[in-house]
């Protein structure tokens, strides 16, 4: 049997890629317990530092499997708690996650890519909320995580009419963070992960956990949330090794702790 997630370990780089190219990376149960497994793994490995999501050339995820859903009815979905049961993962993640998005990420591919903490865009990448067409709306974020993203206006007008946005509109209204040549994607995508997980891991974490805070918290919240992880930073003898090595003129060598 095919496997429908694939993972690699590139250095301290774990990689995530969605392999169901006959459904256009359509995200079904297998597929999102597969993506779970792997951050599991990923975050239990002290050697990993990033993770990257990604899906083919033609699409990062066409969204939820329409065939699957298809005959769910209101009990179903509540019973099994579908989506949040086992969708979002990603979200829990403490190491940083960057979506590498080539082709379509439509639907709950779109919210999956916004599940992660970056979305880094090939210039063929196209995103959307198409779930009006098929009589239902978006259900695993995409109306409260694109109007973040996006603002209001934007995200109004891809939900409400299931147009695509493509990668350059895309980095212009600020949900994606870097627009690469297709065939560059993947590489440029390891290279920036590489350079986050040379880093201090604890640091890592506290400024992905300080900046998430943001979307989280009045301004004022996030700043004390913000200083106490700054402070904490001093308990750290990364950090002790990082300033000496500046001062030092040379490389710093972390530990991760
Ligand atoms: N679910 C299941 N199968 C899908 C799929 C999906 N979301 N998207 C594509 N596929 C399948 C197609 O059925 C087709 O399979 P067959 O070859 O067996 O017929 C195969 O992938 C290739 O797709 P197309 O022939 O349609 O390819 P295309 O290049 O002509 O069109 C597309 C590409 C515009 C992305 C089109 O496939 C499409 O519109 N897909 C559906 C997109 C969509 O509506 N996504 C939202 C799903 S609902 C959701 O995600 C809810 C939520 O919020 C959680």
């Amino acid at each position: 049997m095919t496997q429908v997630v694939l993972t690699e370990v590139h250095g301290k780089v774990g990689l995530i890629r969605i392999n169901r190219p006959e459904a256009l990376n359509a995200l079904n149960n297998d597929v999102v317990d597969g993506i779970a497994a792997a951050v599991d793994a990923f975050e239990a490995d002290e050697n990993i530092g990033c993770i990257v999501l990604t899906g083919s050339e033609k699409a990062f995820a066409a969204g939820a499997d329409i065939g699957f859903m298809k005959d769910f009815d209101y009990m179903h979905a509540y019973k099994t708690d579908f989506i949040t049961r086992n969708w979002e993962r990603i979200k829990t993640a403490r190491k940083p996650v960057i979506a590498a998005v080539s082709g379509f990420a439509l639907g709950g591919g779109c919210e999956m890519a916004m599940m992660c903490d970056m979305i880094f865009a090939a210039d063929t990448a196209k995103f959307g909320q198409p779930e009006i067409k098929l009589g239902t709306m978006p259900g695993a974020g995409g109306t409260q995580r694109l109007p973040r993203a996006v603002g209001k206006a934007k995200a109004m007008d891809l939900c409400l009419t299931a147009r695509m946005m493509d990668a350059a509109e895309a980095e212009k209204s600020g949900l994606v963070a870097r627009v690469i040549p297709a065939e560059q994607l993947l590489e440029d995508t390891l290279k920036a992960a590489q350079t986050i997980a040379g880093f201090s891991l604890p640091v890592i974490m506290m400024i992905k956990e300080s900046v998430s805070r943001a979307y989280e918290s009045s301004l004022n919240e996030g700043l004390l949330f913000e200083r106490r992880a700054f402070h904490s930073s001093f308990a750290l003898e990364d950090q002790k090794e990082g300033m000496a090595a500046f001062i030092e003129k040379r490389k710093p060598a972390f530990k991760n702790r």
